[in-house]
């Protein structure tokens, strides 16, 4: 700890600077605690990556919006790569400008519910409000369909982005990243994941802003590497880091003797545990080396 540079948060736009033209996407990782987070932050320092830690209002309003800026500040204090803060998913504007003036150094809006007119609007609302804080702005076009918190799009719902929208909304909105939709899902797949990396291609032919994969849970290495050289910048990934918490502490859990009650010998596990998925994560996207 002694030499470390002591950074701050860095926002989206810097963190996924050089990766296009680099070859490489920063792996966004959602946590809901203290154990995951810092094992993402672990993991990402191993590997001397970049990395993008993302909470939803849900994470925000069980930590509390201020104690998860400040453990995230004293994280990233401790290490020697870039953390980008981000709110993920978030649906509610007045939460979002909550969470801008606390700190966060990314904010996704979530307006991809909306007609294209209102989620242009109200995803521009948000990126007017950011520009006098040190915070970067990505929102969703088209709808990932599956389950992710309270957002639940079905197959029917699920929605691909079109080509033909993205440059007008990119330009009027003047959004730090694109979420786009062309084929991945939140939550597990029912099968296997079928990506239309043609739609990509043209997406990123198109636009120069950067480009996300939402849904990186359950698909295979092979299509991560294929995103990462069509154009994906940043790569979600939140359910496997959830089901590595929740399977841990099972798995200790289990293995403690009953009059045993200190929740770190339970709880601790978990960062080592989050910390490998992220470096396994950071290999495929090609992020190490790049903090
Ligand atoms: O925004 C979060 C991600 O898109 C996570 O997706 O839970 O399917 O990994 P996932
Ligand atoms: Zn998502």
């Amino acid at each position: 700890m002694g030499d470390v540079k002591m950074r701050g948060l860095v926002t989206l736009k810097e963190i996924l600077e050089n990766t296009r033209k680099e070859g490489y996407a920063v792996g966004g990782f959602n946590f809901n605690s203290y154990e995951d987070a810092q094992g993402i932050i672990n993991g990402a320092a191993e590997k001397n990556s970049p990395v993008i830690l993302m909470a939803s209002m849900g994470a925000c309003k069980y930590i509390g919006l201020h104690q998860t800026v400040g453990m995230i500040k004293g994280m990233a204090a401790s290490v020697d790569i870039p953390v980008c803060l981000h709110l993920d998913h978030a649906t509610d504007k007045d939460f979002i400008k909550e969470a801008i003036k606390a700190g966060f150094s990314s904010v996704m809006i979530d307006a991809s519910a909306q007609d294209f007119e209102t989620n242009i609007r109200d995803t521009k609302e948000i990126v007017d409000f950011a520009k006098d804080y040190h915070c970067s702005v990505e929102s969703e076009l088209g709808k990932v369909g599956g389950k992710e918190e309270n957002i639940v799009v079905s197959d029917e719902k699920a929605t691909f982005t079109q080509p033909a929208d993205v440059p007008r909304f990119v330009e009027e909105t003047g959004i730090d990243a694109l979420a786009i939709a062309f084929g991945s899902v939140h939550g597990f797949y029912k099968s296997e994941p079928k990506l239309d990396f043609e739609r990509l291609e043209e997406i990123a032919k198109i636009t120069d802003c950067p480009l996300v994969l939402h849904g990186g849970t359950g698909i295979p290495v092979e299509d991560f590497k294929k995103c990462v050289k069509y154009g994906i910048s940043k790569i979600n990934v939140g359910t496997e880091l959830k089901k590595t918490y929740t399977d841990t502490v099972r798995k200790m859990c289990n293995d403690l003797p009953e009059k045993e009650v200190d929740p770190r010998k339970y709880m601790g596990p978990v960062k080592d545990a989050c910390a490998e998925v992220v470096k396994g994560k950071v290999d495929v996207f090609g992020s190490a080396n790049k903090g």
